[in-house]
């Protein structure tokens, strides 16, 4: 078997029918939006990608899937101007909240989808054109040309290490199966078929985190399970409280085996 012979892009459309997690849609998008803002606030995401992103603030940048603008908002607050693209009205409606409360001008909401047109959306081709956790696509060899076509001097792109943000292990927990689906190691393979050689480093986050009580240690993981039944829910509040410390100032810190790992990769257009 020669390794060139491999069919990256049909591996993935593979791995994706194997994942015990469901792909979110609009409506689920919709009705996360409120509590998927809170937690970016709550995290350095977007500091560590700015970080080693080094926007150049004569950038214009294109943001697919922006959600709540978690990247848009710091970009524009370092002057650049943001296209923000996101299918869910709810996200944007988030995006709109953090604008404001930033004062923030410099960003352009476009409510449209992966599949659309964008020049029907009235897009046109920016300096640099992002993805941040938001491959929803259908066909990944697709969504990373388009990406690529629609950027004149560079793409970032982050994506799942493993089970990216998922805890595998509260899974078991709850007596579920976990399979991670396809992550970064797909992505880059078909850049490489693409003819693109991609950079790439990671974004690891800690695996305590801290929150103002327990309710909140498990809203903050219960978003992973879909469809919980009583019984697994009683069992996700059995496994939170085991790895629950309790702080002197009445904070807890909440503990996970398998840190989040993201890969964050860019090239050259
Ligand atoms: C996990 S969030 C990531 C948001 C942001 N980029 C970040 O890193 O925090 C995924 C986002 O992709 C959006 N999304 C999902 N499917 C999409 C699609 N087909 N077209 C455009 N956006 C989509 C969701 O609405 C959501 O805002």
């Amino acid at each position: 078997m020669n390794y060139r012979d491999i069919d990256w892009n049909q591996l993935w459309l593979d791995e994706q029918q194997r994942k015990s997690w469901t792909s979110k849609k609009k409506k689920d998008w919709d009705s996360r939006a409120a509590s998927f803002a809170k937690r970016v606030a709550d995290s350095d995401f977007s500091t560590l990608f700015i970080k080693m992103m080094q926007p150049d603030p004569a950038w214009t940048v294109l943001d697919v899937g922006c959600g709540p603008g978690t990247l848009a908002v710091p970009l524009a607050e370092q002057g650049l101007q943001v296209t923000a693209l996101d299918s869910s009205e709810g996200m944007l409606a988030q995006l709109q909240l953090r604008q404001q409360e930033a004062g923030v001008t410099t960003i352009t909401p476009v409510h449209g989808s992966w599949t659309d047109s964008w020049h029907d959306l009235g897009l046109k081709k920016h300096d640099v054109a992002l993805a941040a956790r938001s491959l929803a696509v259908t066909d990944l060899r697709q969504g990373l040309e388009k990406l690529n076509r629609w950027a004149s001097q560079k793409v970032f792109v982050v994506d799942r290490v493993g089970p990216g943000p998922f805890d595998p292990d509260l899974f078991h927990a709850i007596g579920r199966d976990f399979q991670p689906g396809p992550d970064f190691v797909f992505t880059l393979n078909i850049l490489l078929q693409m003819g693109i050689t991609p950079r790439l480093d990671y974004l690891q986050f800690d695996q305590k985190r801290t929150y103002g009580n327990e309710q909140e240690a498990r809203e903050a993981v219960a978003w992973m399970v879909d469809d919980c039944t009583d019984l697994e829910r009683q069992k996700l509040r059995g496994y939170v409280a085991e790895r629950l410390r309790e702080n002197n100032d009445g904070t807890v810190t909440f503990t996970r085996t398998t840190p989040v790992k993201w890969a964050f990769i860019s090239w050259d257009v």
